[in-house]
C-alpha cells in the first residue's frame, strides 16, 4: 500500500458509523437539479476516471469489490446512474458518509466531469465472485419476503433498474446491505426512498436477516462477474 492510501483506509476505519444523523424532512428523493444532473449530461472519460479512482481504491479497493465485512460497499456492477446519484447525494450531504466525505470533495477529485469519469471507469469493473453472504438460517423464508416486497422495484434477482435509479442489491456484501436497510427503515439514510421506508416498517430483526441473507445470495449475470482471485492490472502495474 502506499502511504496516501495507508493513511486514507486508516482514517475510513476511525470514522466508521459516526455523525449518522437523524431524518431531513426537506430532501424529495430524487429531485431535479444539482450535481446529479449535471454529471448525468457529460460524457465520462475512463482515463480520467482511473485516475480518480486511485482515491476510491484505497476503500473500496482497486477491483471495486468493497470488503466482505461490509465496512466498504461494492461499488463494481453498480448502475451509472445510482453510482452518480448516490455520489452526488454524499457530496450534497444528502446521504451521510462521514467515512468517505472527506475524500470526494469537488476540491480533493473535481467536479461534476470527474463524478462521469469516475462512473465510467467504475463501469468496466466485473463484480466480485465471492460476496459477503449471510448466516444461511433463514434463506427460505427470505425469498418468500423478497417476492413480495422488494421484487417489484429492485427485480425479480435483485438487478435494480438503471433508469429509475433503483439500485442493483444482488450480490451486496450482506452486511453492508443490513446496515443500509436499517438506516432506511429508521428514518438514518436520508436519501432513501420514501416508498421503500413504508415498505419495510413492519420487518422484525428476523425478516431482516431472512430478506438480506436471501438478497447476498442472488447472482448477477455471469458476464459482470470477474474471474476467480482477479486483480485490476491498472493498480498492481502503478504499485511497483
Ligand atoms: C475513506 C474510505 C472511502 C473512500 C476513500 C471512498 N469511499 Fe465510497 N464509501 C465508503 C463507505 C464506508 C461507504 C458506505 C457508507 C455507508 O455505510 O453508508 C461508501 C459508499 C459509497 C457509495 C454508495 C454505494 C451504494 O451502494 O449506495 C458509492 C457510489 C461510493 N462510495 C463511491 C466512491 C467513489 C467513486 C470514491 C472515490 C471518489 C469513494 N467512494 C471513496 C468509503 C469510502
Ligand atoms: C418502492 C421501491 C422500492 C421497494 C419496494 C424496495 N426498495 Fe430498496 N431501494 C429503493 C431505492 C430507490 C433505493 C435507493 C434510494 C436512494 O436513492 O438512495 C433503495 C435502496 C435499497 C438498499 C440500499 C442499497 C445500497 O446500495 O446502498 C437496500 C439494501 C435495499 N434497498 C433493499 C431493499 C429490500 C430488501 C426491499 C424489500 C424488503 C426493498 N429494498 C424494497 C427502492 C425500493
Amino acid at each position: 500500500m502506499k502511504k496516501r492510501t495507508l493513511l486514507i483506509f486508516i482514517t475510513a476505519i476511525a470514522l466508521i458509523g459516526t455523525n449518522v444523523k437523524a431524518e431531513d424532512k426537506t430532501y424529495v428523493w430524487n429531485s431535479q437539479g444539482g450535481e446529479k444532473d449535471e454529471a448525468m449530461l457529460l460524457k465520462g472519460d475512463p482515463a480520467h476516471g482511473r485516475d480518480v479512482y486511485e482515491v476510491c481504491a484505497a476503500c473500496h479497493q482497486p477491483e471495486g469489490w468493497g470488503l466482505t465485512d461490509g465496512t466498504f460497499p461494492q461499488i463494481a456492477g453498480q448502475h451509472p446512474h445510482v453510482l452518480i446519484k448516490q455520489l452526488a447525494d454524499i457530496r450534497a450531504k444528502n446521504r451521510d458518509n462521514p467515512t468517505m466525505y472527506p475524500f470526494a470533495l469537488p476540491t480533493e477529485i473535481g467536479g461534476p466531469q470527474s463524478i462521469a469519469d469516475v462512473v465510467a471507469y467504475i463501469k468496466v469493473l466485473k463484480m466480485n465472485p465471492h460476496n459477503g453472504v449471510g448466516p444461511g438460517r433463514l434463506v427460505e423464508k427470505g425469498k418468500q419476503l423478497y417476492k413480495e416486497n422488494c421484487e417489484r422495484c429492485h427485480g425479480p434477482d435483485g438487478m435494480g433498474d438503471n433508469d429509475k435509479f433503483y439500485p442493483r442489491i444482488q450480490a451486496q456484501h450482506y452486511t453492508y446491505l443490513v446496515r443500509q436497510f436499517k438506516w432506511i427503515k429508521e428514518g438514518k439514510r436520508r436519501n432513501a426512498n420514501p416508498d421503500m421506508v413504508k415498505q419495510v416498517q413492519n420487518f422484525s430483526e428476523d425478516d431482516i436477516e431472512a430478506v438480506l441473507d436471501y438478497t447476498s445470495r442472488l447472482k448477477p449475470p455471469p458476464e459482470m462477474v470477474a474471474p476467480e482471485g482477479w486483480k485490476n492490472p491498472d493498480f498492481i502495474l502503478k504499485k511497483k
